[in-house]
């Protein structure tokens, strides 16, 4: 029998650790579990929320439907060739752990996507990414249950509509699709290690080590542990904007008044800008604003330091928004999920 709680405290279940109450609460193992909730009155009645490790979301209010917390567990390796293995891995394995099992392994392809906080299923959501890697790099495809109809569904890589941040399970099937697992395709022979964001090659030479996937996943580590802050210890849910892309010509205007800002060439025309520079230059940087803040060392990371309420973190959101807009006519778009 599943098990539906009521009035739950999700602050253990969101990584910016903030108070907020679910009206019902369940955990799910299985699939099967999954196919009994949604018989069930709680499913069929209320609005429900699917959590996996929280750590992409601010909750700005209690939530008034059903909470459906991922725990399937399980890695199986379902293929190999020569240079490659496909492994399947169900929603509930936490990311960070996975890509260690694989560095253990010496699978690559995710050694950059290291101490990314949540789990395997909230990956594909917004197609995680980081120092040169995103997910769609190495998804061989998404399996998931449809809950209406109950019926499981697979879904190449292509059919996830992979872009920055984005998936198809962000718009058109957003709530729509339970995942229950993801297969990726990584290597085991002839990597393709991708060192081309400046600072893994800095760490790299300052050790004088040669790039392997250890080597590489221990330099994004302790360059992401320089810059974000460890949930654990601050509440955030890493960057808070998406990095805007803007015209070429808006961005040329920019560049007569801010000769420094930085852009990197996005498709034709466009330019994509780092929001962490632009708040920055804001001077958001380090500001603090009783127990909710912009953090020190990344401008992109808000941060609660205990007792911060989801509504305090989303006024600051919107007055850094809105003081950008006045400043560089650049709008900032969220990539947490808010509530
Ligand atoms: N910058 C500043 N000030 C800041 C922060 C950044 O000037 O306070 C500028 C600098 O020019 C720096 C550039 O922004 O060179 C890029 O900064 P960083 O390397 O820290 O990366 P980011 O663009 O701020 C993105 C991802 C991160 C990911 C890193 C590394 C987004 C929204 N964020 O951040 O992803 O770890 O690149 O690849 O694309 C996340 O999505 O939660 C996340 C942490």
């Amino acid at each position: 029998m599943i098990k539906i709680e009521k009035d739950v405290s999700l602050r253990a279940y969101n990584t910016f650790g903030i108070e907020a109450k679910a009206r019902y609460f369940c955990t799910i193992r299985s699939e099967d579990q999954l196919i009994e909730l949604i018989d069930t009155p709680e499913f069929k009645n209320e609005a429900h929320l699917i959590l996996g490790g929280g750590s992409n979301i601010l909750f700005t209010k209690d939530y008034e439907g059903l909470v459906i917390k991922v725990n399937l567990r399980g890695i199986e390796i379902t293929d190999q060739t020569t240079d490659t293995i496909s492994v399947n891995v169900k929603s509930g394995e936490v990311w960070h752990e996975f890509v260690m099992h694989c560095v253990d392994k010496q699978w690559g392809g995710i050694e950059n996507l290291s101490l990314i906080p949540g789990t395997i299923g909230a990956a594909p959501i917004q197609n995680i990414g980081a120092y040169g890697v995103e997910l769609k790099d190495v998804v061989q495809r998404v399996t998931g249950i449809d809950l209406d109809s109950g019926l499981s569904q697979t879904f190449t890589n292509a059919e996830c509509n992979f872009g920055y941040r984005e998936s198809i399970f962000k718009h058109a099937l957003k709530e729509k699709i339970f995942i229950s697992s993801v297969t990726l395709t990584l290597t085991t022979n002839n990597h393709k290690l991708n060192t081309s964001y400046g600072a893994i090659t800095s760490v790299l030479e300052e050790k004088k080590i040669s790039p392997s996937i250890k080597t590489i996943s221990d330099a994004v580590i302790s360059i992401r542990r320089s810059k974000l802050p460890d949930p654990m210890t601050i509440g955030n849910a890493g960057s808070f904007f998406k990095n805007p892309t803007i015209r070429l010509d808006h961005f040329n205007e920019l560049k007569k008044i801010h000769p420094t800002i930085p852009g990197y060439p996005s498709e034709n025309q466009y330019v994509k800008v780092p929001a962490g520079w632009l708040i920055e230059q804001c001077n958001w940087k380090g500001k603090r604003f009783n127990d909710v803040g912009v953090h020190a060392h990344q401008a992109l990371v808000l941060v609660n330091y205990g007792n911060g309420s989801g509504e305090e973190i989303f006024q600051l959101a919107k007055n850094i928004s809105s003081s950008v807009h006045s400043t560089f006519n650049i709008d900032l778009t969220p990539e947490v999920n808010i509530l």
